[in-house]
């Protein structure tokens, strides 16, 4: 076992008493056994050592040294009995802003370990600071990871696995939007949406599902993880000059599909969410750029004077009368996360805009 392997076992066998989160100290497995170190001769003793600390001690080693390989700290989650998922390690890519930003922040309230995956180094440093600076004891970190480079989300799985210990959820959400009939869009365009919004989720899923199976390894079936793609209601429904993105997140349900039949007998759920428009989101409402003021420019909605009207004009199509709003989603996470009995779903959350068939 090499030590990338041995820290989700670890983690998952120093979490009897609730999760906890396990950080490499040193490459070197010097230590000797005291009151609170747990040193274990060869990686394949892992199970027995730590059979026999339980069989003499309540709660987890703060230490564990496995000798001339490495040492690793335990650190206790601090479980404050109100929060829905404390000790969970979360990964969010396109954490930096947008649904991604809000559903850090929610999930980080509800007591998980945030990693802000982003191409944005500046934004998503920044996010993980302020996730930090509410010192709770979760903790939040931000690696600079682009989903459509497999090394990069290679990496990113590396750094959470050292720094965190393993890793609970992926929420594959980094996704972008370039409009345009058959006539505009060009090939490379295309390429590159596919790029982020379909190859990048079977990159996250791919590198993810590998510590997640060690993890279900050593948790004898009883800690269930999950990928949740953060979908589209444009992958139910074709979407007019906008085939590029709609292709690529109907694709996307068939990974989820495939996936969650090939990875519920590891314990990892796969599901996507499909939220409705989210106006009130950057991509919506940039007053440079957003697609309010390029409607509004472009004429798209007949007779519209203002933003307001463009924005009018699209709420008028949803039955809930509004826009997607970050707590929908999250609601729907925690409903995915929550539920045991569920996987390979397509998640509507749309406030009746897109009902499933
Ligand atoms: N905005 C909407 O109305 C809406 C509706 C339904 C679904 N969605 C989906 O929600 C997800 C998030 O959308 P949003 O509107 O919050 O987007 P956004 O543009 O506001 O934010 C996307 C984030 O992803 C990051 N990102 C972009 N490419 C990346 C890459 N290759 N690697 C890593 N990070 C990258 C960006 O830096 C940014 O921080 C997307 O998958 C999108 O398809 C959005």
């Amino acid at each position: 076992m090499n030590i990338l392997e041995i820290l989700p076992a670890v983690r998952m066998l120093a979490s009897k008493k609730g999760l906890v989160t396990c950080s490499l100290t040193d490459e070197k497995g010097e230590g000797s056994a005291d009151e609170k170190t747990l040193v274990i001769e060869s990686p394949d003793e892992l199970r027995t050592a730590f059979k026999s600390w339980y069989e003499s001690n309540d709660s987890a080693p703060e230490s564990v040294v496995v000798s001339g390989v490495c040492t690793i700290a335990v650190d206790s989650a601090g479980d404050t009995g109100r929060q829905r998922i404390p000790g969970r390690i979360v990964i969010v890519t396109g954490g930096a802003q947008g649904f991604g930003a809000g559903i850090a922040e929610e999930l980080f309230e509800e007591g998980a370990n945030i990693v802000v995956a982003d191409l944005n180094e500046e934004v998503g440093s920044e996010m993980a600071a302020r996730l930090n600076a509410k010192n709770y004891s979760n903790k939040s970190f931000f690696v600079k990871t682009d989903v459509s480079d497999p090394d990069s989300v290679e990496n990113l799985i590396k750094e959470t696995t050292l720094r965190f210990g393993g890793l609970d959820v992926m929420i594959s959400n980094a996704g972008i939007l370039r409009a345009g009939g058959l006539d505009e869009m060009d090939p490379k365009t295309f390429d590159i949406m596919t790029k982020v919004n379909y190859t990048g989720y079977f990159y996250c899923a791919k590198y993810s599902s590998k510590v997640m199976k060690i993890q279900s390894q050593y948790s004898e079936g009883s800690h269930f993880m999950d990928i949740i793609q953060i979908n589209s209601k444009s992958g139910l429904k074709g979407s007019n000059r906008n085939f590029a993105y709609a292709g690529g997140k109907f694709g996307g349900i068939g990974l989820t599909q495939s996936f969650a039949l090939e990875l519920m007998p590891h314990q990892i759920k796969v599901n996507s969410i499909c939220p409705g428009n989210f106006f009130d989101g950057p991509l919506w409402s940039n007053p440079e750029n957003g697609l309010f003021v390029q409607y509004l420019k472009a004429g798209k909605v007949p007779g519209a004077k203002t933003i307001e009207d463009v924005k009018q004009y699209y709420e008028n199509q949803v039955p809930a009368r509004r826009g997607c709003r970050v707590i929908d989603v999250v609601r729907a996470i925690l409903y995915a996360i929550e539920q045991e009995y569920e996987t390979g779903q397509a998640i509507p959350v749309t406030g009746g805009q897109e009902m499933l068939k």
